[in-house]
């Protein structure tokens, strides 16, 4: 895979400020993302059933019929990982629909088990390897806070998307009041972390796992997030919140 240039540090319009305990500078905190998914990955989906309590699967069906996913769509999951998002698109997409994945990460697509109907392909959401114009829908499923700039990957979703086309946003973001904030923070990095120690197979997870809530607490603001979808030319840009956590950023590329 080849990388795309890191962007100029000054004019990153990052979605979170860097985190000093994990990595230095940009391309540092590009290695870091790549390793350790690279070498958890395969402990991604139990922990993910874990830390859902199971409704992973449930919710980001959910959340793709709401934002628009039909019959015969043509979609691509960026960040796939295991292909947990995709595989609940191709259940809705159906035979005359088709999906496609990406992710920078070979650890997680080798640990991906995937339908048939799922193609996998290694490369990162700042350069999409695929022609303009190709899908009718995009879905980027809690990998917003690893991307290195939010300007470039929205503009890309922009490019691969057709005239009408649809982009679908999953992300954790920080409940509003204090008391919910704390209750998130003590589950996510207090708990999972610590499950991720006893459940886990690699050392590292419960790393990624901290890191996970670190880069929710930094993020910045849904405001934020939309603008820059409306910055990249989106239209009917709008978020939908589920149990004050789970945001749904989705936005239509103008027909
Ligand atoms: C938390 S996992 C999410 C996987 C899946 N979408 C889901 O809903 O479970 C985040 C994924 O984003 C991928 N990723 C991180 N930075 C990326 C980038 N710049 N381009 C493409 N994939 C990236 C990681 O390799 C990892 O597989």
């Amino acid at each position: 895979m080849k990388e795309p240039v890191p962007p100029d540090e000054e004019t990153v319009h990052a979605p979170h400020a860097a985190l000093k305990d994990y990595y230095e500078g940009e391309q540092g905190r590009r290695t870091f993302v790549r390793r350790a998914f690279d070498e958890t990955a395969g402990d991604y989906d139990r922990m993910e059933r874990l830390m859902a309590l199971g409704w992973g699967p449930w919710y980001r069906r959910r959340a793709l019929v709401r934002s628009g996913l039909v019959t015969g769509m043509d979609v691509l999951d960026v960040a796939f990982g295991t292909g947990l998002v995709a595989r609940e698109a191709v259940g809705i997409v159906g035979e005359s629909g088709r999906v496609v994945g990406v992710d920078s990460s070979i650890g997680m697509l080798r640990s991906a088990s995937r339908p048939l109907e799922i193609a996998g392909v290694q490369g990162m959401a700042e350069q999409l390897p695929f022609v303009s114009g190709r899908f009718d829908f995009l879905s980027l499923g809690f990998a917003l806070r690893h991307m290195s700039d939010l300007s470039i990957v929205f503009a890309e979703f922009h490019r691969v998307l057709k005239r009408g086309g649809t982009v679908c946003v999953l992300e954790i973001t920080r409940p509003k009041g204090r008391i919910a904030a704390s209750v998130l923070k003590a589950y996510m990095r207090g708990f999972i972390p610590l499950l991720a120690r006893v459940a886990g197979r690699h050392r590292n997870t419960a790393q990624l796992f901290r890191y996970y809530w670190d880069t929710i607490e930094a993020c910045v603001s849904p405001e934020r997030v939309l603008e820059a979808l409306r910055h990249a030319g989106f239209q009917d840009v709008k978020r939908f919140v589920e149990v004050g956590i789970f945001s749904e950023y989705t936005a239509r590329k103008p027909g």
